[in-house]
């Protein structure tokens, strides 16, 4: 039996590739992970897509081709229930899901208070009018900006290394006043998102990691539950939900 949960009101969780691996999308640093096969120096930084915009794209169009069809897990499903049924037990309290994932799937499973902390494959950016537009198609070199024709300007909706996340402010606020912080299915090895445990921490929050196995940052966390998110998250939502008594 796991140990009772308090009874929390502002819930911050935080999502990594591990989330989706139950859904077929591949992480990046497991053994058959993204990074094993493709360098990042070569994908996923803005001087690579200034040296080799194809190379880059590319990259993208079969992440995005990977998504297109993919569905979400109990994982993403839960974390949805969480959100809707948790204001219902306890009015006020809020769930904010903040996800270094750029597919679609909290969307999808009914997420609404949701930042894509890591921007969106579903999403171009036009470098020249700033617009943002849904895209699930292949982008090339070539592809026209939607909102001002220009070509050569449209880059997929993606933090490259080297950039700086976005919404930051907003997920700091949040860190700030949150009473429970939960982490799921990510490795820990990237910031500033790998820093969240501490800034919840110093607020005041309950940590708890969910992963397959103890991320880099594990001693961090108040608690850590190790096993596949698909199983762990229903069963940490239901002990939540289930704390607050009608
Ligand atoms: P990683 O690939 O680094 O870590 C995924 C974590 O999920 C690992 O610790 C796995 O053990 C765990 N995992 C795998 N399958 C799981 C499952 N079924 N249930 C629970 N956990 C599971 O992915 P992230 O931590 O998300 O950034 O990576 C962070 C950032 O690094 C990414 O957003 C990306 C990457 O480079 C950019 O591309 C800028």
């Amino acid at each position: 039996m796991r140990q009772s949960l308090g009874s929390y009101r502002r819930i911050v969780i935080l999502t990594g590739a591990g989330t989706s691996a139950e859904s077929g999308i591949a992480t990046f640093r497991d053994a058959d992970g993204l990074w094993a096969k493709h360098d990042i120096s070569e994908v996923a930084t803005p001087e690579a897509f200034a040296r080799d915009p194809t190379k880059v794209l590319e990259f993208y169009n079969q992440r995005r081709r990977d998504v297109l069809s993919a569905e979400p897990n109990p994982a993403h499903r839960a974390l949805a229930r969480l959100e809707q049924e948790l204001p219902l037990r306890c009015p006020g309290a809020e769930v904010l899901v903040v996800t270094q994932n750029v597919d679609p799937l909290h969307e999808r499973a009914g997420t609404k208070n949701l930042i894509h902390m890591q921007g969106e494959l579903l999403s171009a950016w036009c470098t020249a009018c700033d617009a943002r537009q849904a895209w699930d198609a292949n982008m090339h070199a070539a592809s026209p900006c939607a909102a001002c024709a220009k070509t050569g300007t449209v880059r997929p909706d993606i933090v490259w290394f080297g950039e700086m996340p976005y919404h930051m402010q907003r997920i700091e606020d949040a860190l700030a006043a949150a009473d429970l912080f939960v982490s799921i299915g990510t490795s820990g090895n990237v910031y500033p998102a790998a820093g969240f445990v501490a800034g919840a921490r110093r607020a005041g929050a309950h940590t708890i990691e969910i992963n397959l196995e103890p991320s880099e940052g594990a001693s961090y966390f108040h608690e850590r539950r190790h096993g596949p998110a698909g199983m762990l998250v229903p069963e940490f939502v239901d002990q939540v939900l289930g704390s607050f008594r009608f």
